[in-house]
């Protein structure tokens, strides 16, 4: 098949065009290399699929360029592309998450609406639920982001149902819950506490690290993905979880083991948006995609740490 990957020089959809040029897919990877962290980052991410002949590199913004011709002869479309990171989504850098995550998602939906697309697989995240109603929580409960990034992520969950109900676009919304593992983004919480650990510096936690994260490892979210490619399920939402929820403070023990070594810690302020707990059910995501995350977090964390030592950020 053909497949389309937004966001190819990020850090899932690096991981994902990996895997569907090794299954023998052609991979179109699109990326504008927006500045939310460096692109030396993301030309490394993106260095082993440049040598790969199945492989079509195309550095253009989603928002400007010609999106019709870019899904014709397009199987399936993953859509990555976006401005991630909570934290940073308040004040006048609102617009940026207004621009890459809502209005580039319509524009690709308006273009995919004259496709002959067999899937349209949307990024979405956790973030959307805020502080859910219960834990684990399932796909039934009602959405209530707490930060401006969860609501322009749940925009886009919406304008894919939308496309889906009047034009028939084939979509299917994957809530991501924190993903990491080797690429992962410097902005996010195990990267930047192995950097710490790494370099005898204090690791900084929001909040009393008693808050807990539903961890889900890379190659977890890339076999979802895979599944849902050929799926019978359209229109939908299915919650991508790691299958066991553990507070802060525990996941900076699980560090601890791999670098063999005490962190320091610094506890500061909660910040604005983050949520309490993440859990996800992922009854659906078993019954419906054949999905059972293989990765235990020491083993998980133990590959992030041996790509951030060896890579020297
Ligand atoms: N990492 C997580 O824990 C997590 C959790 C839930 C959901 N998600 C979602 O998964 C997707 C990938 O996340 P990630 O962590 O790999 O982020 P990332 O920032 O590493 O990758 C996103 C990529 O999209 C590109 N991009 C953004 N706007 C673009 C545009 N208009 N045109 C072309 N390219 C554009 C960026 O340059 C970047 O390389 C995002 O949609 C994110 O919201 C991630």
């Amino acid at each position: 098949m053909t497949v389309l990957v937004t966001g190819v020089a990020g850090f899932i959809g690096s991981h994902l065009a990996e895997r569907l040029v090794g299954a023998g897919h052609k991979v179109v990877g699109v990326d504008c290399f927006t500045g939310y962290y460096p692109r030396a980052i993301k030309e490394s991410n993106l260095a082993a699929l440049r040598e790969i002949d199945s492989f079509v590199f195309r550095e253009e913004d989603l928002l400007c360029m010609e999106l019709t011709g870019l899904l014709r002869n397009v199987d399936v479309v993953f859509h990555e592309a976006a401005q991630a990171g909570v934290r940073a989504s308040w004040g006048s850098d609102f617009k940026v998450y207004i621009e890459n995550n809502v209005r580039a998602t319509q524009c690709l939906l308006e273009a995919a609406k004259d496709a002959s697309l067999k899937k349209f697989l949307y990024a979405s995240s956790s973030s959307i639920y805020g502080d859910a109603e219960s834990y684990p929580t399932s796909e039934g409960m009602t959405p209530m982001p707490i930060s401006p990034y969860g609501v322009t992520k749940l925009a886009a969950e919406h304008l894919c149902y939308l496309y889906h109900k009047n034009y028939g676009v084939p979509v299917l919304s994957l809530r991501y819950f924190t993903v990491y593992g080797p690429r992962q983004r410097p902005d996010m919480a195990f990267n930047k506490f192995i950097r710490a650990i790494l370099r005898d510096e204090e690791i900084v936690i929001y909040g009393d690290g008693e808050q807990t994260r539903d961890f889900t490892y890379i190659d977890d979210i890339i076999d979802a993905n895979i599944s849902a490619m050929d799926a019978h399920l359209v229109g939908d939402v299915v919650n991508i979880g790691g299958g066991s929820r553990i507070t802060v403070n525990e996941a900076i023990r699980v560090i601890e083991n791999v670098a063999g070594k005490k962190a320091r810690t610094k506890y500061v302020e909660k910040q604005k948006g983050d949520v309490r707990h993440t859990g996800a059910d992922i009854s659906r995501a078993e019954k419906m995609l054949g999905y059972r995350p293989a990765y235990n977090l020491e083993k998980g964390i133990a590959n992030e740490f041996a790509w951030l030592r060896d890579m020297k950020f």
